[in-house]
């Protein structure tokens, strides 16, 4: 049967280690023999630097091609009424694969159910999930642990900014709980903290942490000395419909309370949550991260081609 990777538990936790260690070798590097001549549909109705780019500098890394619609809302027959399920039907006709972000949430789940064997790889579908994005954070998390920079115990971990709406929350904090164990990396404690309204994460993460026991403190008992990484988000405005937030940045005298080892992640883009003075602080890990999107994205096609 054909996977489509619609949400961050569509992986086993088996399959995503040995996608993990697929990447683990991989950079800016050509590898033409591992994906000759695939034909990979990226089909974007929303915004993307990141995922679209590091989509399509992989696929082309490992030698296939990419079918580009990087505007899809615009300058497709989207513009013209064309429904998802109908681009998806014809688009299946042409590729071997198909990566799809969407405005809707569960829009992935449902253009999934038109591409018969070619697989969908959700790329972000409205304040859903991402879970490519989580398998990158997840990755950067595995990565920091096995090369000793965070402490091989159990970890914590705090969420910081707009938790209420932001899909990469979703995807990293249940991945965390479904496969973080079962793939070496151990959590003490997940916490949230942000502004009022926006701290609290959707109910469904909320219960998928607290049965495994390790919601962390309220908001306001938090203290920076005892987390080991910090997730910071911006402001999802695209989703807020109006709802005001206040921004609170994760600035330099917070990130000096955190312990030397910690790192602070951030999906990015970053706006004012996360100043550029912390760029420079060797606990300012958002980068690394950014680059191995290329190389998590490279292992995750590689393995749905060689197990179709
Ligand atoms: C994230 C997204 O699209 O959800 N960006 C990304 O893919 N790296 C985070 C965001 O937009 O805030």
């Amino acid at each position: 049967m054909v996977t489509h990777i619609t949400h961050a538990g569509s992986l086993s936790p088996g399959t995503l280690r040995h996608v993990f260690e697929k990447a683990t070798g991989l950079g800016k590097q050509n590898y033409g023999s591992m994906l000759p001549g695939k034909q990979v549909a990226l089909l974007f109705y929303t915004a993307s630097t990141r995922t679209y780019l590091s989509f399509a500098a992989a696929i082309q890394r490992l030698g296939g091609e990419v079918l580009p619609g990087s505007d899809m809302k615009q300058f497709s027959s989207v513009a013209k009424g064309e429904s998802l399920e109908d681009t998806i039907r014809v688009v299946s006709g042409y590729a071997d694969c198909i990566v799809l972000r969407h405005g809707e949430a569960g829009a992935a789940e449902r253009a999934s159910k038109y591409c018969g064997n070619v697989p969908l790889i959700n790329a972000g579908d409205g304040d859903n999930e991402h879970p490519t994005q989580a398998y990158l954070d997840l990755f950067t998390i595995w990565q920091a642990q096995r090369d000793g920079r965070l402490p091989k115990r159990g970890l914590n971990i705090l969420f910081f900014g707009d938790n209420a709406t932001s899909r990469t929350v979703r995807s990293l904090a249940k991945l965390l709980v479904s496969h973080g164990p079962d793939m070496g990396v151990s959590f003490e404690k997940i916490s949230f903290f942000g502004p009022e309204g926006f701290s609290s994460p959707p109910e469904d993460v909320k219960a998928a942490i607290a049965d495994a026991g390790k919601l962390g403190l309220p908001d306001h008992m938090v203290q920076l000395d005892n987390v080991d990484v910090v997730y910071v988000t911006r402001p999802q405005v695209e989703f807020h419909q109006g709802r005001k937030l206040e921004v609170m940045p994760f600035g330099l005298p917070a990130a000096k309370l955190l312990p030397e080892h910690a790192i602070i992640m951030h999906p990015l883009p970053r706006t004012s949550e996360l100043p550029e003075e912390v760029d420079a602080d060797p606990r300012a890990w958002y980068f690394k991260q950014s680059n191995n999107g290329m190389a998590v994205r490279m292992a995750l096609l590689w393995h749905l081609f060689q197990n179709p």
